[in-house]
């Protein structure tokens, strides 16, 4: 396997990448029941994190795992940066580069910034989610997670339903991939606005939520209704959606009755994609979701590797 400088998208990962990288995690999380958690690989190296848009669990991951692995961590508040003063982002990028930074972990709402800044800088970029585009390690977090409960090859030909906001979701583009690359089957359902047309074709679409429970999912994966990317609302309101679209109490029932497992990426926006009782749901798998991302994430920091010295 070839050394890789960044993480950007799901796409160009082959399937020896994507499993090593699993594998490597499931180490990372035995430490977590240990009382310590620290291990020495990143010692002497630094992570900046450069968030241009809001984040609650990845960016703070991305900081409990490289503080796990031993790095030195830098959280740049954008707001409060230069940014605010016109500092374009490749001139930043050269700033936190004569830092000596080896690690970027960038979020931005364009697709493609993290890959401009990949190939402006010899440290390593992690794509933290850009635009529409990609949110890899959501991917990564999420494969893992599966294989936690279906282990090994046990995910193949198992039926993943994704509901909800696919046209604004890095996280559907990014997972689906994933699971189509391991061979788990995918299944969309969503308001006709929110479903792009251009998907893959083995990628089934679905018009109604009985119709893609007929379809027999393994696990229903619930995405976020993304208001700040849609314009116009791409449907008449939150409590229609809900009925058409959410995993109501009455869906839970039937979700209950068969083993469905649910995930969501988080936040979740109660009351719209997700009735309450989900959260408590016994196959509810959204705290491991979170879990699972600290040790991902330190697999993928311990897998990169920065060329920043050999620009020197
Ligand atoms: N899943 C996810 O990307 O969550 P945050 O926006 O809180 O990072």
């Amino acid at each position: 396997m070839n050394p890789r400088k960044d993480l950007l998208d799901i796409e160009s990962l082959d399937r020896e990448e994507i499993e090593f990288i699993l594998k490597t995690a499931q180490p990372f999380k035995d430490l977590f029941k240990k009382s310590v958690k620290k291990v020495p690989p990143l010692t002497g190296r630094t992570v900046l994190t450069l968030f241009y848009e809001p984040s609650t669990r990845t960016r703070s991951s991305f900081e409990v795992a490289a503080k796990r692995l031993s790095a030195d961590v830098t959280n740049l508040e954008v707001a409060n940066s230069s940014v605010v003063k016109g500092e374009s982002i490749l001139d930043t990028v050269d700033t936190l580069q004569a830092m000596r930074t080896d690690y970027i972990i960038v979020r931005h709402k364009m697709s493609g910034v993290p890959n401009l800044i990949a190939r402006h800088t010899g440290a390593s970029v992690i794509n933290a989610g850009d635009g529409y585009h990609a949110h890899p390690t959501q991917a990564l977090l999420d494969m893992f997670t599966l294989r936690e409960i279906y282990p090994g090859d046990a995910t193949e030909g198992k039926r993943v339903l994704i509901v909800g906001d696919i046209l604004h979701s890095r996280v559907a583009r990014s997972t689906s991939r994933i699971l189509t690359k391991l061979g788990v089957h995918v299944g969309v359902l969503g308001p006709g606005t929110l479903v792009p047309e251009g998907r893959p074709p083995e990628m089934r679409k679905f018009r109604t939520f009985d119709d893609a429970l007929a379809w027999k999912p393994d696990v229903i994966y619930l995405l976020r209704v993304q208001h700040e990317r849609q314009g116009t609302p791409a449907f008449p309101g939150e409590q229609e959606y809900h009925k058409h679209y959410g995993l109501t109490t009455e869906r839970l029932k039937h979700v209950r009755g068969e083993g469905i497992w649910v995930m969501h990426p988080g936040p979740v926006n109660r009351g719209v994609e997700l009735t309450d009782a989900v959260m408590t749901y016994e196959r509810c798998l959204i705290n491991d979701q979170v879990e699972n991302g600290i040790a991902t994430r330190m697999a993928v920091l311990y897998w990169l590797k920065p060329t920043v010295e050999n620009l020197r």
